[in-house]
C-alpha cells in the first residue's frame, strides 16, 4: 500500500510527509512541480529512504498522473499542491486558476478513472483527500460565530476563489460520480518550513535581518492560528475515519489580531535572540498599505472534527510559537537558501525596495 501526496515539497505537505513516515512504514509518492514554494531541502532527512519517492511534475499533466496511479496503485491521494499566497494571487491570478482550478480538475479526472478501475476492497478503501482553506467562507464580522461546515461560500481574493472552485469540483465528483472524497478547510498554519512570504516567517526573517516588519493597514485583522503538526494529525484522522463526501473544518481555536501576533513574536525573539543594541524588535514594526480586499477576520468552529473524530490540537499557541521561533533560529541556512534570487524579486515587487 502507498499514498500519493501532491505538493509534498511545500510547507504543509513536507511537514505531513515527515510526520507520516515518522510513524508509518507505508510509502509516499510525492508529486510536486517545485515552484518557488517547493523545496526538497525540507525533506533532506528522507534522503535515501525508499519509502519516499519524489516525482517532479505538474498536477495538470494528465499523462503523468495516469502513469503514476497505474504504477503505484495508491490507496489514497492527499491533495496539497496549490498556489497558496493571497498577495501573489492579487499581483498575478493566472497561476492560481491554472493550478488550483485546472490542476485540481485534472487530478480529479485521473483519480476518478483510477478509482473506477479498482475492484472490491481496494475500491472501497480508496480516498481522495482535498486540503483546503477557511478563506473560502470569506470574512467574519467581529461578533459573528466562527465558520461552520455548510456556511455560505464567499471567497474574496483570487486565491480563495480558486480554492473555492476546487472545493466545488471535489463536491461534484463525489455527488455525481461517487468518488470517495474528503475535504478539509483549515485555518492559518505556522511552523517549520513555511516560506517567508507568509506573515510569521516573514516577520522572523525581517526582524533578524534588521528590516521593517510590515503590518498591513491597522493590523487589527484577525486570524485563527494552528501549529502545522496539529493540522497533519487532523488530516491523518480525517483520512482514517472521515465520512466520504464530508467536509471537516480544522482550526486552532486561537484567534489573534496581526499586531498582537507580531508583538508576541517580538517578545519571544527579544528573549531568545536579543538585538545587539538591547532594544526591542518591536521598534522595527512599520505600518504599510493594506492588502486590497483584505479579509478582516477568520475563525473556525472545529466541533465536527472534535466530536466525530476526537481530534484536538496538541500545541497551545504559545508552545507552537516558541517551537517555531526556535526552529527558525536554528535553521538560518534554510532561510538563507530560500530567500535568495526569486524571493528578493518578489519582495521588491510587493513591498518596494525599502522592505
Ligand atoms: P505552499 O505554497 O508552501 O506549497 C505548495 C506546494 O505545491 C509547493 O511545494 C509547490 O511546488 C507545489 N505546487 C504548486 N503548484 C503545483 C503544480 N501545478 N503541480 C504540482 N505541485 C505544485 O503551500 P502550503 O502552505 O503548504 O499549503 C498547502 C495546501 O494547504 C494548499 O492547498 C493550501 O491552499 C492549503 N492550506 C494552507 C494553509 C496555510 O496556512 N498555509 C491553511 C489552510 C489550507
Ligand atoms: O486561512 C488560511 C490561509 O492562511 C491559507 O489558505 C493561505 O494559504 C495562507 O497563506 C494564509 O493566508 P493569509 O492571507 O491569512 O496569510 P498571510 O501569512 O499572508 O497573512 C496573515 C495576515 O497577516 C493577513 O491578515 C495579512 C497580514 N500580513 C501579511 C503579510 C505577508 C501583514 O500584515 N503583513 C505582511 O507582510
Amino acid at each position: 500500500m502507498s499514498i500519493l501526496v501532491t505538493g509534498g515539497a511545500g510547507f504543509i505537505g513536507s511537514n505531513f510527509i515527515l510526520d507520516w513516515l515518522g510513524q508509518s512504514a507505508e510509502p509516499v509518492i510525492n508529486l510536486d512541480a517545485l515552484t518557488y514554494a517547493g523545496n526538497l531541502e525540507n525533506l533532506a532527512r528522507l534522503e535515501g529512504d525508499p519509502r519516499h519517492r519524489f516525482v517532479r511534475g505538474d498536477i495538470g499533466d494528465a499523462d503523468l498522473l495516469a502513469r503514476l496511479l497505474r504504477e503505484h496503485r495508491p490507496r489514497a491521494i492527499l491533495h496539497f499542491a496549490a498556489e497558496s499566497h493571497v498577495d501573489r494571487s492579487i499581483h498575478g491570478p493566472e497561476a492560481f486558476i491554472q493550478t488550483n482550478c485546472v490542476g485540481a480538475f485534472r487530478l480529479l479526472q485521473a483519480a476518478l478513472a483510477y478509482w473506477e478501475g479498482l475492484a472490491g476492497a481496494e475500491r472501497a478503501a480508496f480516498r481522495f483527500l482535498h486540503v483546503s482553506t477557511d478563506e473560502v467562507y470569506g470574512s467574519l464580522a467581529p461578533d459573528a460565530p466562527p465558520f461552520r461546515e455548510g456556511d455560505r461560500y464567499a471567497p474574496n481574493s483570487p486565491y480563495s476563489a480558486s480554492k473555492a472552485a476546487s472545493d466545488h469540483l471535489v463536491r461534484a465528483y463525489h455527488h455525481t460520480y461517487g468518488l470517495p472524497t474528503l475535504t478539509t478547510n483549515c485555518s492559518n498554519n505556522y511552523g517549520p518550513f513555511q516560506f517567508p512570504e507568509k506573515l510569521i516567517p516573514l516577520v522572523l526573517h525581517n526582524a533578524l535581518s534588521g528590516l521593517p516588519l510590515p503590518i498591513y493597514g491597522d493590523g487589527l485583522q484577525v486570524r485563527d492560528w494552528l501549529y502545522v503538526a496539529d493540522h497533519c494529525t487532523a488530516l491523518r484522522r480525517v483520512l482514517e475515519a472521515g465520512r466520504t463526501g464530508e467536509v471537516y473544518n480544522i482550526g486552532g481555536g486561537h484567534e489573534m489580531a496581526n499586531l498582537d501576533l507580531v508583538h508576541a513574536l517580538c517578545e519571544v525573539l527579544d528573549a531568545r535572540r536579543p538585538r545587539a543594541d538591547g532594544r526591542s524588535y518591536r521598534e522595527q514594526i512599520a505600518f504599510v498599505a493594506d492588502r486590497p480586499g483584505h479579509d478582516r477576520r477568520y475563525a473556525i468552529d472545529a466541533a465536527r472534527i472534535r466530536q466525530e473524530l476526537g481530534w484536538r490540537p496538541a500545541e497551545s499557541f504559545r508552545s507552537g510559537l516558541e517551537k517555531t521561533v526556535a526552529w527558525y533560529l536554528a535553521h538560518a541556512d534554510w532561510s538563507a537558501h530560500v530567500t535568495s534570487g526569486a524571493y528578493r524579486a518578489w519582495v521588491g515587487l510587493h513591498y518596494g525596495e525599502a522592505a
